[in-house]
């Protein structure tokens, strides 16, 4: 596991606490059986999947399929690396840490062996120069002024550490004289390169802004300009991405919201960091703001896994309203958990503008205040071309209304809608409500089609299922033989002395050499510390999911050789291809072309034959 934390205080944080203990402050467990149950903090239901085995020390959700011990419990509630969930569970339990593991450096990502530490480490040292040229120098002094003046002071800039890139560019001579690799330079993103392969800072008269990862390491900038008078120049301008830098998955402010949320209870989605900053200054951490794009997958999934609530607050211009509406149905298209707001602002300003005009505490008011529902939203929206005082443009408008509320499942709010209409439009409810009834008998039968499509498709399923089922012959014989293996000493032995033993399956093979390794340096199998030898999701599942298997005590011999009789029918592919393979390394390597032909055929037809053989299930 890549991290700076050593095994044994690992081990020693794991075992000082109870899972049960822990997870029962943020989940309602109750016993049942062995194993305690509660509602899954991961994802939507209500039915209680999710247990906790207190002998075992991990816990697992049978709907969603996540499990793992206490660290991965934190990891996937909080959406943070593992030696922070270290960390995090030492600090739970009172243990104090050695300081070395407190400080930044224990995060893997900033080790100075891989590309993205070393990247990251720059841009750290980048955004302590430009801030210290902003708070310290002459040559930052009318950019201090400049934010002064756009209300912001101190405190602010240091929470998020704005500096100042002077015209006189220095960012480059400051790493050339500390002897910073050209080519590592040059993947940072923080230079432009001339014709000549030297290397000029990008960033230069702009007023920095660090953009963060999740962890809160700076891994990009955007740049804005003092003024955007008298100039051809973008107002803001970004790093391009780089190894550290999708903007794809990244929001401004994360690292910081996501853990505000759990008082906030929501994000709230503004569409200029500017904004995010005003948030946080009327006291509103929750903020985050994509990097100048539309609102992606990915960060729709970011902030699905830390929150169930997304305010939307974009500007409250003609641009704005749009994106707000795209924004609504890209994340409700994508996920139906979310629970959405909208918080309209006054017509042409943004947060950061109203800031300005009306002071902190009234941000803070209005965010609280001024949300509404979506279809609430749209009801201004719809309008926003038309003239509904004239009947054509009124009809047309009633018309898109009533679709929206005919899929609004709440009958209440419903009503409330429908109010709206009849005061503002002087309308007959009743009229309004068999308008409704209508969309709704349409949309119906629109549904009862999609049904009896999915019928079709029901019925076609057995032959699936029993695809699924004699693949899981092999698969069944594999679960059950490492399951046995991982809690008997005995069987482990056996099979370990079976030479040319392999799983047939890669997972499981690759469960078993994480196995041999934990084995060397632990006499007694325990799942919570197993658990942390992988690092692999689909693994970590899959082992988990081993311990739901109940076992007898008594194992026999005979049935641990009919596990490994019905494995090994599928493995001696698998050994051959291996050894195919090497030959064809060798043909590679002393340039026979022919051989090499006739072997690499000869590879693919039987990774083939093995393929079909793992997806039927074989005889
Ligand atoms: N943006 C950008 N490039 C630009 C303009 C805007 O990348 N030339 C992005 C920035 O990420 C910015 C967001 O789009 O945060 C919103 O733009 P805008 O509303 O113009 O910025 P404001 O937040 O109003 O910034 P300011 O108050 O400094 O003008
Ligand atoms: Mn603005």
């Amino acid at each position: 596991m890549a991290t700076r934390i050593p095994e044994e205080v690992i081990d020693q944080v794991r075992s000082s606490v109870n899972i049960a203990d822990v997870i029962g402050q943020y989940v309602q467990l109750k016993k049942s059986g062995k194993n305690l149950f509660g509602v899954c903090p991961f994802h939507d239901e209500k039915t209680g999947s999710f247990s906790v085995n207190e002998e075992k020390q991990i816990f697992h959700c049978f709907s969603c399929g996540r499990g793992g011990n206490v660290f991965k419990f934190f990891m996937e509630l909080e959406n943070i690396s593992f030696p922070e969930a270290v960390i995090k569970v030492a600090e739970d339990a009172h243990i104090d840490l050695p300081n070395e593991y407190q400080t930044k450096e224990y995060v893997s990502e900033n080790s100075q062996n891989s590309l993205s530490g070393q990247l990251i480490n720059l841009h750290e040292q980048a955004a302590n120069l430009y801030h210290h040229i902003l708070k310290n120098t002459q040559a930052g002094q009318q950019a201090l002024e400049y934010l002064y003046h756009r209300g912001m002071n101190d405190a602010t800039i240091d929470q998020f550490g704005i500096g100042f890139a002077p015209e006189q560019r220095l960012l480059y001579p400051f790493f050339d004289e500390k002897k910073v690799d050209y080519q590592l330079l040059r993947q940072t993103g923080l230079f432009a390169e001339d014709q000549s392969g030297q290397l000029h800072d990008r960033f230069f008269g702009r007023v920095m802004f660090p953009i963060k990862n999740p962890n809160g390491k700076v891994i990009a900038f955007s740049g804005r300009l003092l003024s955007t008078e008298n100039t051809d120049m973008p107002k803001y301008l970004n790093s391009p991405e780089t190894e550290i830098f999708n903007k794809r998955r990244t929001l401004f402010n994360f690292d910081v919201a996501r853990k505000s949320v759990r008082q906030s209870r929501r994000i709230i989605l503004f569409e200029g960091f500017m904004d995010v900053i005003a948030a946080t200054r009327a006291g509103v951490t929750c903020g985050v703001a994509s990097m100048g794009t539309s609102l992606t997958e990915e960060q729709i999934n970011m902030m699905e896994r830390v929150t169930s609530e997304i305010d939307v607050c974009y500007d409250g211009d003609d641009a704005g309203q749009n994106a707000t509406n795209r924004a609504l149905s890209i994340i409700s298209e994508q996920s139906q958990k979310l629970k959405l707001n909208v918080v309209s602002m006054p017509a042409g300003i943004d947060p950061d503008e109203y800031i300005q005009e009306y002071g902190e505490d009234k941000l803070a008011e209005w965010l609280d205040n001024a949300k509404q529902t979506p279809v609430a939203f749209q009801m201004n929206y719809l309008k926003r071309n038309l003239n509904v005082d004239n009947e054509v443009d009124q009809i047309s408008y009633l018309h898109s209304i009533l679709k929206v509320i005919a899929n609004v499942p709440d009958s209440l709010e419903q009503d409330v809608y429908l109010n709206q209409l009849v005061t503002q439009f002087n309308l007959d409810k009743q009229t309004l409500q068999g308008q409704l009834q209508e969309i709704r008998r349409q949309n119906q039968s629109q549904n009862t089609v999609e049904v009896r499509r999915d019928n079709v498709r029901r019925e076609a399923q057995p032959v699936i299922q029993h695809d699924v089922e004699i693949l899981d012959q092999t698969k069944r014989a594999e679960r059950m033989l490492l399951r046995l293996m991982l809690h008997d000493h005995d069987v482990w032995y056996y099979v370990k002395g079976k030479e040319n033993f392999y799983f047939a399956h890669e997972s499981f093979q690759t469960l078993y050499l994480l196995a041999q390794s934990y084995f060397s340096t632990h006499d007694v199998y325990a799942a919570n510390e197993f658990f942390d030898y992988i690092d692999d999701e689909k693994l970590q599942r899959l082992m988990i999911d081993l311990e739901e298997i109940e076992a007898n005590d008594e194992v026999s011999m005979a049935a641990v050789d009919d596990y490994i009789n019905v494995i090994v029918q599928k493995t001696p592919l698998k050994q051959l291809i291996s050894e195919k393979k090497a030959q064809l390394k060798e043909a590679t390597k002393f340039g026979n072309k022919d051989l090499e032909e006739s072997l690499t055929i000869e590879v693919i037809n039987l990774m083939r034959q093995q393929q079909e053989q793992l997806q039927s299930g074989g005889k």
